[in-house]
């Protein structure tokens, strides 16, 4: 449907009104008519027009009040105005009132409908004009929004580098006012350090369209910190030179740049969290190779010492040299259960248990021992149980309560927490673990604490800051290692000068805590006349496991691979009753030889041995049943007890 524009004709001369009324309408116009001023201003207030043709001399009101009206109530109405006076004063007058034409009566029909039609275009383009705006306006502050809604810092700066724009994400990454940086120039919130790179990188400049990608920098938050490292916000900058290009120049002109800086702290701490797990996991797994290769050397000279012992008396010269090298051979096998701690290797016996029993038992061990520092316990009643290698949360607990006591050498008091407490996701995020139920351990003591430096290392293998010979470095290593191959995680709170609290978390189970407290303190050699097959591959373990064997009476076959023992035990599968069985052998692995051994003779009684585990097979067997475990090296003493154990059960 076209649009009709709307005219009000007012002129006191009825003939004049027709006659007007008649050719407009004609020409498609809507026409009302009025005789004088109130006439028109009641019409103007029933109704909306685009236009009025108004007579300026009428009695009652004349032209010049009803345009006062109009331009008071309705500014949008056009006017011409139609005047006997013939002067050109006369006509400026009704321009400056606010008239949009004029005419002189008298005129011909022609001469109006020009003006008229003049007008309606006119008004039309206004019209126009007004939408254009108001579609502008929508999408003005539509992109109004989205830059302020956006989280990253949105700016432009102008060819001399000062902000002429940025968006409010400053007030939360800077905790500054946009307004304010409003025409400082952007190194106002660059770190100094970083003011070099930026003016190299960052010169979007006056020649091509060159654009920056990629670029790292670092911006000052206005935290007061005394540390001044500590209030920087790590940012990734992608920028461009904004060109204004003006229709018949061949130059573009360079008006400035904009760009965007997206906050980046969490990808690099995670990308540095990522490198130090690598790093870890690398030196973890030389760490497990020295460790499997240290302890089968241990294992030779342990079990030549406990065969030489087996001959000799107390009496004899050489008996308190050689308890010397057997104490030696336990400090080496000490150092190697650190390393595979930290290596995450050998968890070998999972049991649920009691975490508030165990604590109990090495406090007291502790205790006894270290009289000077003091220890007090705070354990939940009903803690939850875990699934632990006992031997190996045993090493953590020691190797933090050793710590703290070195912390505290004029004495102290420990403080050993134990809760049952839910980890959510944020708290597991940075860990690499799930959320769930947990039991928190705690360890406080009251000693030196640690510097930020110091903190930051503590995990890492070898690092100590113990004098030379004092420590190897290794205790929390070994902690961090054991806890994570537990599923949990360690972590640590200490300030210089006023203490540390070590927290670890390990899963909870629901299931039935095996109690462990052993009482087996005879230290007498046990013997057998069994049939054991040694599976080994490497000879000076199977050498000395067949001698110490053999001491103890038992009948021996020895195979130096997992092929070799399947022959021997195919041919003579009646007449063994035990196979020791080495976890790791270059041409069948320990877990493979099980399970035949198991179908070929299912009572067959297995005892692993093994001086280290890559994965998890040793705890998998294990877990399926198998008789018993034991950690290289081992002495005659512990052998034959784990023998007999085995054997008569
Ligand atoms: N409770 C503590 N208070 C203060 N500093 C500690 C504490 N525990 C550990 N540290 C610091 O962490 C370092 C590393 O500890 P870690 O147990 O790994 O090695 P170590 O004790 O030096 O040697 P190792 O345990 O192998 O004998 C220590 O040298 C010490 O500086
Ligand atoms: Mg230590």
């Amino acid at each position: 449907m076209s649009y009709e524009p709307k005219i009000l004709i007012v002129d006191d001369e009825a003939r004049m009104r027709d006659s007007l009324k008649l050719l407009l309408s004609n020409e498609g116009y809507n026409i009302q008519t009025g005789c004088n001023g109130r006439e028109a201003i009641e019409c103007l207030n029933k109704d909306s027009y685009d236009m009025v043709l108004l007579d300026m001399i009428m009695p009652e009101m004349d032209g010049r009040q009803v345009m006062d009206y109009i331009k008071g109530q309705h500014l949008d109405i056009m006017v011409i105005i139609m005047t006997g006076h013939a002067s050109i004063d006369s006509a400026v007058e009704c321009l400056k009132w606010g008239a949009y034409d004029y005419l002189r009566k008298p005129f011909d029909f022609e001469e109006l409908l020009a003006r008229v039609k003049n007008t309606i275009n006119q008004i039309k383009l206004e019209k126009e004009n007004k939408l254009i705006n108001g579609r502008l306006k929508v999408t003005q502050q539509r992109y109004q929004y989205l830059v302020n809604a956006s989280p990253d810092i949105i700016y432009t700066l102008n060819p001399e580098g000062e902000i002429t724009f940025i968006n409010g994400a400053v007030e939360s990454l800077l905790s500054c006012d946009a307004e304010q940086l409003l025409s400082k120039h952007y190194t106002y919130i660059l770190f100094e350090d970083d003011l070099n790179k930026a003016k190299y990188h960052f010169n979007e400049r006056r020649t091509g369209s060159r654009a920056t990608s990629g670029l790292e920098l670092r911006l000052k938050t206005s935290n007061n910190s005394h540390d001044p490292e500590k209030c920087l916000l790590i940012v990734e900058l992608k920028s461009m030179g904004i060109y204004d290009k003006l229709i018949d120049e061949i130059d573009k002109t360079f008006v400035g740049t904009y760009g965007v800086a997206r906050d980046i702290g969490d990808r690099k701490r995670l990308e540095a969290q990522l490198l130090q797990s690598q790093k870890m996991e690398a030196i973890g797994t030389l760490a497990g190779g020295i460790a499997h290769d240290f302890n089968n050397l241990l294992m030779g000279i342990m079990g030549r010492i406990s065969l030489i012992n087996h001959d000799i008396d107390l009496t004899h010269p050489h008996y308190k040299h050689l308890k010397g090298i057997e104490d030696m051979v336990k400090k080496g096998a000490d150092l190697t259960k650190q390393l595979l701690g930290f290596a995450m290797g050998g968890k070998y016996e999972v049991k649920p248990a009691d975490i508030n029993e165990l604590i109990e038992k090495c406090s007291d061990m502790f205790g006894r021992s270290r009289k000077e520092s003091k220890i007090h316990t705070m354990l939940q009643k009903d803690v939850c149980a875990v699934e632990i290698d006992r031997s190996q949360i045993e090493q953590v607990l020691l190797n933090l309560f050793v710590n703290a006591w070195h912390a505290m050498p004029e004495g102290g008091d420990i403080f050993i927490k134990t809760k049952n407490i839910r980890l959510d996701d944020e708290d597991v995020i940075h860990y690499g673990i799930k959320p769930g139920e947990f039991v928190m351990v705690s360890v406080t003591d009251t000693g030196v604490g640690m510097d930020e430096e110091t903190l930051q290392h503590i995990f890492e293998p070898f690092f100590t800051t113990k004098k030379l010979g004092g420590g190897t470095g290794l205790g929390l290593a070994s902690a961090y290692g054991i806890i994570k191959n537990h599923g949990g995680l360690i972590n640590v709170n200490s300030k210089k000068g006023e203490g540390t609290t070590f927290n670890f978390y390990l899963p909870a189970v629901e299931a039935q805590i095996v109690s462990q407290l052993r009482n087996d303190t005879e230290d007498e050699i046990l013997h057998g006349t069994e049939t054991i097959l040694i599976v080994d591959d490497e000879e000076i373990v199977i050498n000395v496991s067949r001698e110490m064997l053999n001491n103890m009476g038992y009948n021996v076959f020895v195979a130096g691979g997992g092929k070799e023992a399947l022959e021997i035990f195919k041919k003579d599968k009646d007449k063994i009753t035990l196979v020791m069985l080495d976890m790791i052998m270059p041409d069948l692995a320990g877990s493979d030889v099980y399970n035949v051994l198991k179908e070929i003779k299912p009572n067959i009684k297995v005892l692993l041995s093994s001086g280290y585990s890559i994965d998890d097979q040793a705890s998998e067997i294990m877990s399926r049943g198998c008789d018993g475990f034991i950690q290289k090296p081992f002495n005659m003493l512990q052998l034959s007890k784990m023998l007999r154990k085995i054997l008569d059960s």
